[in-house]
């Protein structure tokens, strides 16, 4: 008998040897797992009933091998609680290399990041109750690649609702992340014979990459105070990705007017619009511009993401597409991973058709707003120090002074002081590029810890 599994409730795979001395060949499985970390401390094992029956050896002989193990100090009996594996140093821990030590920050001002520690989990879990009892079996069935039929009909709504677009639960496709979704498209689009899309400078540097990874050759689109300038978009561009509501990371919604502009760009030449309305629902003044979809269904593609609602471990993404593309992008999703686990799917769809996803956002949006007002207020007092951008999303750009410190002695100066935040500098193409900034992420702490954090970063930028 060389490999034995138990299943007396615990499984436990052993190698019980050939050698025939049975008792003998289990203590030395046993003590083998256990000193090679297999076995860790505290594992319950089974009873030696379970095991006896399962390995086909007499109870006798588990139970002698047992208090043989016992005495020797690998394994702990006690009355009534079954026979645990006791503490020990495995040689297997011994050569695990030490964890690096990676200091978490103090203060956590990262931009697009959530306040977590808001995520709605009661209102979660009630949900994941609500689809779980009396769930169908076809619950736990292969997903749909193109996304559940319940999340997708909730979208449609929710998005003609808040954000003036035109969807349709056959034009929604949901992918993992925003991220996925970049990748999915460029595929599609490249395998038309899309080679070239001009991309936001700046603009986020992973979906950039995304872009090209997925064969298409990115060029610079630059950003001024009305946002990107479509007007460059240049010939040999089939496509153009853009983040018309907050640009990514200025802060500038596109002007009206280029709005007009590039839906009429999209409708003469062909082209395809990739509208990342990343952070649309966080709107702090006026009324939210309504999508860019909405004026141009036909060309724009609309991306939406429960990344910044919600939290990004969700990897709860969507796009609505204009309809020739829908079938080409469904089958680059099965191609890719079949589909997005669909129990989240259904959870979100509840807690959209229940506008419990409204009611969170409510709440984030006015604790959003009180925290990028405190920021702008308490940054007026630093001399020469800007802020670009409108009372919207998770961030906020403060432009440093001509006589102040440059970004990187700024970002130097908030580690030091225990602020994690970013400079703008990384999301230029070219990082030389001018000019500098640090972006803030006032959604990113907690409650109570943004004060705090506020102080250490203008502590830090105070000249
Ligand atoms: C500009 C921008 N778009 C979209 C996203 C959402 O990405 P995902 O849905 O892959 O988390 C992010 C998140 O960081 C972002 O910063």
């Amino acid at each position: 008998m060389t490999r034995s599994w138990s299943s007396s409730g615990l499984d436990l795979h052993l190698d019980l040897g050939t050698t025939g001395k049975r008792r003998a060949g289990l203590e030395a499985a046993l003590r083998a797992a256990i000193q090679d970390g297999r076995l860790p401390a505290g594992t319950l094992l089974p009873s030696t009933r379970g095991l006896a029956q399962d390995l086909g050896l007499s109870r006798g002989t588990v139970t002698a091998a047992y208090d043989q193990l016992t005495e020797e100090g690998f394994l702990i009996t006690r009355r009534g609680a079954g026979t645990t594996v006791a503490g020990h140093t495995s040689p297997a821990s011994e050569s695990e290399p030490p964890s690096p030590d990676v200091p978490r920050p103090r203060h956590d001002l990262r931009p697009g990041r959530p306040d977590l520690t808001t995520f709605p989990t009661s209102a979660w879990l009630a949900a994941t109750r609500r689809v779980l009892t009396g769930a169908r079996p076809e619950v736990f069935a292969a997903g749909d690649p193109q996304g559940r039929l319940e999340l997708r009909q909730a979208l449609a709504d929710y998005l003609g609702r808040t954000r003036g677009a035109v969807a349709t639960p056959d034009r929604i496709v949901i992918t993992s992340g925003y991220y996925q979704g970049v990748r999915l498209l460029s595929s599609v689009l490249a395998a038309a014979g899309t080679t070239t899309a001009a991309v936001e400078d700046p603009g986020h540097n992973i979906f950039r990459g995304a872009v090209q990874r997925g064969g298409i050759t990115t060029t610079p689109l630059p950003v001024d105070e009305q946002g990107a300038r479509v007007d460059l978009i240049p010939s040999n561009a089939d496509a153009v990705f853009l983040t018309p509501s907050h640009q990514y990371p200025t802060g500038v919604p596109l002007h009206p007017a280029r709005r007009q502009a590039v839906c009429a760009w999209a409708r003469t030449t062909g082209g395809v619009i990739v509208e990342d309305d990343y952070d649309g629902e966080f709107r702090y003044e006026r009324q939210p511009v309504g999508a860019l979809q909405g004026m141009s269904p036909d060309h724009v593609v609309y991306c939406g993401t429960a990344s910044k609602t919600l939290g990004p471990a969700l990897r709860l993404a969507w796009m609505v597409l204009p309809r020739h593309l829908v079938p080409d992008v469904v089958q680059a999703k099965q191609d890719a991973d079949l589909y997005t686990e669909t129990l989240s799917q259904l959870v979100l769809a509840d807690l959209i058709a229940r506008h419990t996803y409204d009611r969170h956002i409510r709440s984030a949006r006015l604790r959003y707003r009180r925290r990028r007002a405190l920021l702008l207020d308490r940054a007026a007092a630093v001399p020469g120090l800007t802020t670009l951008g409108v009372p919207a999303g998770l961030h906020a750009l403060l432009l440093l002074p001509r006589n102040g410190p440059t970004e990187p002695e700024a970002l130097a100066r908030c580690a030091a002081n225990g602020v994690a935040l970013r400079g703008l500098s990384e999301l230029h193409h070219n990082p030389q590029d001018q000019p500098g900034g640090l972006l803030v992420g006032f959604a990113a702490p907690s409650e109570p810890d943004y004060l705090p954090a506020l102080e250490a970063l203008l502590t830090a930028l105070h000249p």
